[in-house]
Formats: C-alpha cells, sequence, structure tokens
C-alpha cells in the first residue's frame, strides 16, 4: 500500500485550502448580495475574530462605532452580525421595520442548555403564531393578576418590608446590596409562579436565582435575512445627542420646562417594539414600591475608603452593576 508523500502530501493540502476558500466564497456572495452596512473586511474562515477582543467585547465593538458609524457589520467566523447603536438607527431597527427584526435566531449553546424548538419560552422563540399567542397569554394574565384576591402589588410591598428588614440587619455596615435586591426580585416571580415567598437564606431561592440569571440571557433578531443584530441599548441610554447629561443621574431629563414629568423616546430601559419586555408594569411596581421603602427607612452612602459605584457595567447580557459597597444607616424616626 502506498503511504502519502511529499507530492501527495502537498496536492492534499492545497485541494483542501482550495475547497476551504471556496466555500469561503460561497458564504461571502451572501454578504456581497444583501446590501451590508459597513464594517471591517473579514478573514477568510475567521471572519472579523481576530480583529476583536472576546475578552473586552464591549471596548472592541465601542471602537469600531467610532469607525464605521452607528450601525456596522461584523462576521464572527462565517456568521455575520449587525450591532445597532444610537436613538436614531435603534427606533427604525426595532419600530420602523419591527416585523422584520421580531424573529430570534437558532443559537446552538442554547440548544446545548436545553432550550429547544417548543421550550424556549416567549423570550427565545421564533417570530410567528406560537409566539404571539404565548406573548398574549403572558401579558393577560400578568394583568389579571393584579385583580385577583390577592395582588401582585400587595405581594411587592410584603417583599419590600422583608427587603427593608434584610437592609435593617446590616445597618451601619458595609455591604454589597446585590444578592438581597436579586432575592425580593426572585421572592415576586416564586409569589407569582408558587403562590408564596422563600426565606433570604433558602437555598432553594439561591437556586431559582441562579436559573433565572442563565435565563435572562437574550441577544438578538434578525437584519438581512440570516445575520444577528445586537442592539446596544446602552448607546440609546446614554446617547449625547438626546440627553443633556447622558452620564448622571439628572432628574430634569425626564421634567420639561414647567416641570411636568415627561417620557423622553430615547428612556427605552424595557427595549421597545414587539419584542419589547413584557414584564415592564411588574418590574416598575418593585422599583418603585422597593426603593420608596428603602429611601424612606434608610439614607445611603458610600463606606470609607470604598469607591464610588462605578458607571460601567458588567458584561454581557444583561448588563449587571458592577460589584460596589454602600452603607445603609437608619433614618430617625418622625423624619
Ligand atoms: C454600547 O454603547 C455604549 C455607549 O455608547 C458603549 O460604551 C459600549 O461599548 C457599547 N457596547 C456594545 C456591546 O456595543
Amino acid at each position: 500500500m502506498e503511504l502519502l508523500t511529499g507530492a501527495g502530501l502537498w496536492s492534499v493540502a492545497i485541494f483542501t485550502v482550495i475547497f476551504i476558500l471556496l466555500v469561503d466564497l460561497m458564504h461571502r456572495h451572501q454578504r456581497w448580495t444583501s446590501r451590508y452596512p459597513p464594517g471591517p473586511v473579514p478573514w477568510p474562515v475567521l471572519g472579523n475574530l481576530l480583529q476583536v477582543d472576546l475578552d473586552n467585547m464591549p471596548y472592541s465593538l465601542y471602537k469600531l462605532q467610532n469607525r464605521y458609524g452607528d450601525v456596522f457589520s461584523l462576521q464572527m467566523g462565517w456568521k455575520p452580525m449587525v450591532v445597532i447603536n444610537g436613538l436614531k438607527a435603534m427606533k427604525e431597527v426595532l419600530l420602523t421595520c419591527g416585523e422584520d427584526t421580531a424573529d430570534r435566531p437558532q443559537v446552538p449553546i442554547f440548544e446545548y442548555l436545553g432550550v429547544k424548538p417548543g421550550s424556549q419560552g416567549v423570550v427565545l422563540a421564533p417570530y410567528g403564531p406560537e409566539w404571539r399567542e404565548q406573548r398574549r397569554f403572558s401579558v393577560s394574565t400578568l394583568r389579571n393578576f393584579g385583580l385577583g384576591k390577592k395582588s401582585l402589588e400587595d405581594w411587592v410591598t410584603k417583599e419590600a418590608r422583608h427587603l427593608c428588614d434584610a437592609f435593617t440587619a446590616q445597618a451601619g455596615q458595609p455591604i454589597n446590596p446585590n444578592t438581597m435586591l436579586n432575592n425580593a426580585v426572585c421572592n415576586v416571580i416564586a409569589s407569582l409562579i408558587f403562590a408564596r415567598r422563600f426565606e433570604y437564606e433558602d437555598p432553594y431561592l439561591i437556586r431559582m436565582q441562579k436559573v433565572l440569571e442563565d435565563s435572562l440571557t437574550e441577544i438578538s433578531g434578525l437584519i438581512p435575512e440570516g445575520s444577528i443584530l445586537i442592539p446596544n441599548m446602552s448607546s440609546v441610554l446614554k446617547d449625547e445627542t438626546v440627553w443633556e447629561k447622558p452620564l448622571r443621574f439628572h432628574p430634569e431629563h425626564f421634567l420639561d420646562a414647567q416641570g411636568h414629568f415627561v417620557k423622553p423616546e430615547a428612556f427605552m430601559p424595557f427595549s421597545a417594539g414587539r419584542r419589547s419586555c413584557l414584564g415592564e408594569p411588574l418590574a416598575r411596581m418593585e422599583l418603585f414600591l422597593f426603593f420608596t421603602c428603602l429611601l424612606q427607612h434608610f439614607s445611603f452612602s458610600v463606606p470609607n475608603g470604598q469607591p464610588r459605584p462605578r458607571n460601567l457595567g458588567v458584561f454581557p447580557f444583561p448588563v449587571a452593576p458592577y460589584p460596589y459597597q454602600l452603607c445603609a444607616v437608619m433614618r430617625e424616626q418622625g423624619h
């Protein structure tokens, strides 16, 4: 039997390279035929993988945005992606073209994690009649909870009290409030699902939190057929062309000249369009009740020697606050 010798090996190698380049050409064809936003030129096979820093995606994408504009394309391997920044582009993509961008891709990692067709829930399911049906059901179920014997608002108010108790137990000490806040949010969901709450130390609650964190990973839709869309919501919430002080807590952003409340168009922390967060009313109720309860009972400060909380969050999805410490000091009675 003749083994592959020098010349034979070379022809196999050359054939393989030509074959890979041909396959690559077929993928590129798709890019040439659809009108793609500008972006860095992809390498054969690897695409733009070498041009971005996978450990610091937000910064890489930010540099590309400065170079190619608010809407740019990128190729991860053979998978085309389009990144959207700023209010103007976001409105066009999520609202004007909402119908075309409401789909969700089949991401292999989700299938690996057990998210298969039929079990994607309303967040990851492809856009279609089944998704519409589920979404309608979820929205009306959430709304009707407010009408039952024990309304959702009662649950949230009760949980706010437990949250305040947990803060009281650690009053005056430097703490990272993240876990307590997450526990409270989880308990509201537990009240919806199981009609009960859990103590903050309950291992079951801790496990549920982990599952929720994992399932909140939502990424994208579709722009030219088949490409993954990455809407950068924080670029809208910090859009310099819209906000007077994009990086500050500035209540005047939400007041008109007469001091009346206004909701600016660029305020879309729950996204916008068909896929906007369906838990928005619940989340707003929790924000209002938890924070009023906390602010009535405590004054908050940065502990001595600790840095101020950072503006930047921790990637990836959803963006979480960078860990920080605070001190909750009980307010005096009667104030
Ligand atoms: C999103 O936009 C913000 C603000 O412009 C920027 O700092 C960040 O790097 C961007 N992130 C991504 C993932 O593009």
